[in-house]
Protein backbone atom coordinates (compact mmCIF):
# COMPACT_ATOMS: atom_id res chain seq x y z
CA UNK A 1 0.00 0.00 0.00
CA UNK A 2 1.13 3.64 -0.56
CA UNK A 3 0.85 6.89 0.98
CA UNK A 4 2.12 9.90 -0.64
CA UNK A 5 2.39 13.28 0.78
CA UNK A 6 1.57 16.43 -1.32
CA UNK A 7 3.35 19.44 0.22
CA UNK A 8 1.75 22.30 -0.92
CA UNK A 9 4.87 24.91 0.14
CA UNK A 10 7.08 26.80 -2.19
CA UNK A 11 9.79 25.92 0.08
CA UNK A 12 12.10 22.87 -0.89
CA UNK A 13 13.26 21.19 2.68
CA UNK A 14 10.74 23.56 4.50
CA UNK A 15 8.43 23.03 7.56
CA UNK A 16 5.40 21.63 5.63
CA UNK A 17 8.07 19.46 4.22
CA UNK A 18 9.66 17.98 7.65
CA UNK A 19 5.88 17.30 8.90
CA UNK A 20 5.00 15.17 5.92
CA UNK A 21 8.51 13.67 6.09
CA UNK A 22 8.08 12.56 9.95
CA UNK A 23 4.43 11.06 8.56
CA UNK A 24 5.80 8.89 6.12
CA UNK A 25 9.17 7.65 7.87
CA UNK A 26 6.78 6.51 10.40
CA UNK A 27 5.01 4.72 7.88
CA UNK A 28 7.49 3.15 6.14
CA UNK A 29 8.55 1.41 9.37
CA UNK A 30 5.08 -0.07 9.47
CA UNK A 31 6.31 -1.58 5.97
CA UNK A 32 4.12 1.63 3.41
CA UNK A 33 5.82 2.39 0.28
CA UNK A 34 5.26 6.52 0.09
CA UNK A 35 6.32 9.24 -1.82
CA UNK A 36 6.81 13.02 -1.36
CA UNK A 37 5.71 15.53 -4.11
CA UNK A 38 6.13 18.82 -3.85
CA UNK A 39 3.96 21.48 -5.46
CA UNK A 40 6.44 24.32 -5.32
CA UNK A 41 8.09 23.24 -8.65
CA UNK A 42 5.14 21.97 -10.19
CA UNK A 43 2.95 24.43 -13.19
CA UNK A 44 -0.56 23.92 -11.54
CA UNK A 45 -2.97 26.17 -13.10
CA UNK A 46 -6.28 27.25 -11.53
CA UNK A 47 -9.56 25.58 -12.54
CA UNK A 48 -11.32 27.52 -15.27
CA UNK A 49 -14.57 26.59 -14.57
CA UNK A 50 -15.08 24.72 -18.31
CA UNK A 51 -16.68 22.19 -17.40
CA UNK A 52 -15.11 19.93 -19.63
CA UNK A 53 -13.98 17.08 -17.60
CA UNK A 54 -17.89 16.52 -16.91
CA UNK A 55 -17.99 14.92 -20.06
CA UNK A 56 -14.59 14.54 -21.39
CA UNK A 57 -13.49 12.89 -17.93
CA UNK A 58 -10.26 14.73 -17.87
CA UNK A 59 -9.37 18.30 -17.34
CA UNK A 60 -8.58 20.19 -20.61
CA UNK A 61 -5.73 22.49 -18.99
CA UNK A 62 -2.35 21.51 -20.45
CA UNK A 63 -0.23 21.91 -17.31
CA UNK A 64 1.54 19.08 -14.43
CA UNK A 65 -1.82 18.20 -12.95
CA UNK A 66 -2.45 14.99 -15.00
CA UNK A 67 0.75 13.52 -13.67
CA UNK A 68 -0.25 15.09 -10.16
CA UNK A 69 -3.87 13.15 -10.32
CA UNK A 70 -2.07 9.98 -11.43
CA UNK A 71 -0.01 10.26 -7.96
CA UNK A 72 -3.39 11.01 -6.27
CA UNK A 73 -4.85 7.80 -7.89
CA UNK A 74 -1.97 5.96 -7.06
CA UNK A 75 -2.08 6.44 -3.25
CA UNK A 76 -4.31 4.41 -0.91
CA UNK A 77 -3.46 7.41 1.63
CA UNK A 78 -3.03 10.78 1.14
CA UNK A 79 -1.51 13.05 3.38
CA UNK A 80 -2.41 17.00 2.44
CA UNK A 81 0.22 19.36 3.88
CA UNK A 82 0.54 23.47 3.28
CA UNK A 83 2.16 26.31 5.11
CA UNK A 84 -0.68 28.53 6.30
CA UNK A 85 -0.77 31.90 4.05
CA UNK A 86 -2.90 34.82 5.18
CA UNK A 87 -4.91 31.89 7.40
CA UNK A 88 -5.05 29.64 4.39
CA UNK A 89 -3.58 26.54 2.18
CA UNK A 90 -1.34 28.23 -0.92
CA UNK A 91 -2.73 28.77 -4.26
CA UNK A 92 -1.01 25.93 -5.73
CA UNK A 93 -2.44 23.20 -3.28
CA UNK A 94 -6.01 24.61 -3.83
CA UNK A 95 -5.53 24.58 -7.66
CA UNK A 96 -4.71 20.90 -7.31
CA UNK A 97 -7.45 19.85 -4.71
CA UNK A 98 -10.04 22.28 -6.90
CA UNK A 99 -9.64 20.80 -10.20
CA UNK A 100 -8.91 16.78 -8.59
CA UNK A 101 -12.04 17.38 -6.74
CA UNK A 102 -13.78 18.35 -9.80
CA UNK A 103 -12.79 15.59 -11.82
CA UNK A 104 -12.34 12.80 -9.33
CA UNK A 105 -16.23 13.43 -8.97
CA UNK A 106 -17.11 13.30 -12.98
CA UNK A 107 -15.10 10.57 -13.83
CA UNK A 108 -17.46 8.43 -11.91
CA UNK A 109 -20.12 10.19 -12.44
CA UNK A 110 -23.06 11.27 -15.29
CA UNK A 111 -24.74 14.70 -15.29
CA UNK A 112 -28.38 13.89 -16.81
CA UNK A 113 -28.60 14.84 -20.24
CA UNK A 114 -31.34 18.16 -19.09
CA UNK A 115 -28.37 19.06 -16.18
CA UNK A 116 -30.86 18.18 -13.68
CA UNK A 117 -28.16 16.32 -11.47
CA UNK A 118 -26.37 12.75 -11.20
CA UNK A 119 -26.73 9.59 -9.83
CA UNK A 120 -24.08 9.51 -7.50
CA UNK A 121 -21.90 6.77 -7.96
CA UNK A 122 -18.87 7.75 -5.62
CA UNK A 123 -15.38 10.04 -6.61
CA UNK A 124 -11.98 8.68 -7.63
CA UNK A 125 -11.11 9.24 -4.08
CA UNK A 126 -13.75 7.35 -2.13
CA UNK A 127 -12.56 4.84 0.45
CA UNK A 128 -9.12 6.76 0.38
CA UNK A 129 -7.86 7.80 3.33
CA UNK A 130 -6.61 11.63 3.67
CA UNK A 131 -4.76 13.31 6.48
CA UNK A 132 -4.71 17.21 6.27
CA UNK A 133 -1.58 18.68 7.72
CA UNK A 134 -0.61 22.62 8.19
CA UNK A 135 1.90 24.27 9.71
CA UNK A 136 2.05 28.01 11.20
CA UNK A 137 3.54 30.63 12.72
CA UNK A 138 1.32 31.74 15.05
CA UNK A 139 -2.63 31.75 13.45
CA UNK A 140 -4.83 30.97 11.07
CA UNK A 141 -4.39 27.13 11.04
CA UNK A 142 -8.29 26.54 11.89
CA UNK A 143 -9.27 28.38 8.08
CA UNK A 144 -6.54 25.95 6.31
CA UNK A 145 -6.93 22.87 7.99
CA UNK A 146 -10.34 23.25 7.67
CA UNK A 147 -10.14 23.79 3.77
CA UNK A 148 -8.16 20.58 3.28
CA UNK A 149 -11.10 18.73 5.88
CA UNK A 150 -13.86 19.76 3.76
CA UNK A 151 -12.64 18.66 0.66
CA UNK A 152 -11.57 15.84 2.10
CA UNK A 153 -15.02 15.37 3.49
CA UNK A 154 -16.67 16.37 0.21
CA UNK A 155 -14.98 13.61 -1.73
CA UNK A 156 -16.09 10.47 -0.14
CA UNK A 157 -12.78 10.09 1.75
CA UNK A 158 -11.99 9.00 5.17
CA UNK A 159 -10.09 11.28 6.97
CA UNK A 160 -7.69 10.52 9.90
CA UNK A 161 -6.89 12.98 13.00
CA UNK A 162 -4.78 12.67 15.71
CA UNK A 163 -4.36 13.50 19.37
CA UNK A 164 -4.84 17.43 18.28
CA UNK A 165 -5.80 18.72 15.20
CA UNK A 166 -2.88 17.94 12.81
CA UNK A 167 -0.67 20.68 12.94
CA UNK A 168 2.82 21.93 13.67
CA UNK A 169 3.72 25.39 14.70
CA UNK A 170 6.98 26.60 13.38
CA UNK A 171 8.62 29.57 11.00
CA UNK A 172 8.81 32.28 13.11
CA UNK A 173 11.06 35.06 11.11
CA UNK A 174 11.23 32.39 8.16
CA UNK A 175 12.82 30.18 9.77
CA UNK A 176 12.80 26.24 9.55
CA UNK A 177 12.30 25.07 12.84
CA UNK A 178 9.40 22.59 12.58
CA UNK A 179 12.19 19.75 13.87
CA UNK A 180 12.07 21.78 17.37
CA UNK A 181 8.02 21.74 17.60
CA UNK A 182 8.30 17.78 19.58
CA UNK A 183 4.16 19.00 20.23
CA UNK A 184 3.86 18.70 16.61
CA UNK A 185 6.35 15.86 15.87
CA UNK A 186 4.13 13.48 18.25
CA UNK A 187 0.50 14.82 16.61
CA UNK A 188 2.06 14.03 13.34
CA UNK A 189 3.77 10.54 14.33
CA UNK A 190 0.16 9.67 16.12
CA UNK A 191 -1.78 10.59 12.91
CA UNK A 192 0.52 8.44 10.77
CA UNK A 193 -0.05 5.61 13.15
CA UNK A 194 -3.40 6.42 12.34
CA UNK A 195 -3.48 6.55 9.03
CA UNK A 196 -1.88 3.08 8.85
CA UNK A 197 -4.02 1.62 11.32
CA UNK A 198 -6.81 2.77 9.26
CA UNK A 199 -5.73 1.44 5.90
CA UNK A 200 -4.51 -1.84 7.11
CA UNK A 201 -8.07 -2.48 8.94
CA UNK A 202 -9.64 -1.20 5.07
CA UNK A 203 -7.33 -3.56 3.09
CA UNK A 204 -8.12 -6.46 5.24
C1 LIG B 1 3.02 34.85 2.41
C2 LIG B 1 3.05 34.23 3.78
C3 LIG B 1 1.92 34.30 4.57
C4 LIG B 1 1.91 33.74 5.85
N1 LIG B 1 0.77 33.81 6.60
C5 LIG B 1 0.76 33.28 7.85
C6 LIG B 1 -0.42 33.31 8.65
O1 LIG B 1 -1.50 33.75 8.23
N2 LIG B 1 -0.35 32.83 9.91
C7 LIG B 1 0.82 32.30 10.43
O2 LIG B 1 0.82 31.90 11.57
N3 LIG B 1 1.93 32.21 9.68
C8 LIG B 1 1.93 32.70 8.40
N4 LIG B 1 3.06 32.58 7.62
C9 LIG B 1 4.22 31.82 8.15
C10 LIG B 1 4.26 30.36 7.63
O3 LIG B 1 3.02 29.72 7.73
C11 LIG B 1 5.28 29.58 8.45
O4 LIG B 1 6.54 30.20 8.41
C12 LIG B 1 5.41 28.13 8.00
O5 LIG B 1 6.19 27.45 8.96
C13 LIG B 1 6.10 28.01 6.64
O6 LIG B 1 6.12 26.65 6.24
P1 LIG B 1 7.07 26.12 5.07
O7 LIG B 1 8.50 26.21 5.59
O8 LIG B 1 6.66 24.73 4.83
O9 LIG B 1 6.85 27.00 3.88
C14 LIG B 1 3.09 33.13 6.34
C15 LIG B 1 4.23 33.07 5.54
C16 LIG B 1 4.22 33.60 4.28
C17 LIG B 1 5.46 33.51 3.41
Amino acid sequence: MKVVGFSGSPRVKGNTEFLIETALTQLQKQGFETELVRLGDKNIEQCSGCYSCVKLKKCSIDDDFPQLFQKMMEADGIILGSPVYHSSITPKLKALLDRAGFLGRWVENEMKSDGSGYEWKGTAFSGKVVAPVTVARRAGQNFAFAQLLLWATVLDTIVVGSNYWNVGVAGTGGAVDADQDTEGIGIITHMADNMGYVLTQLKK
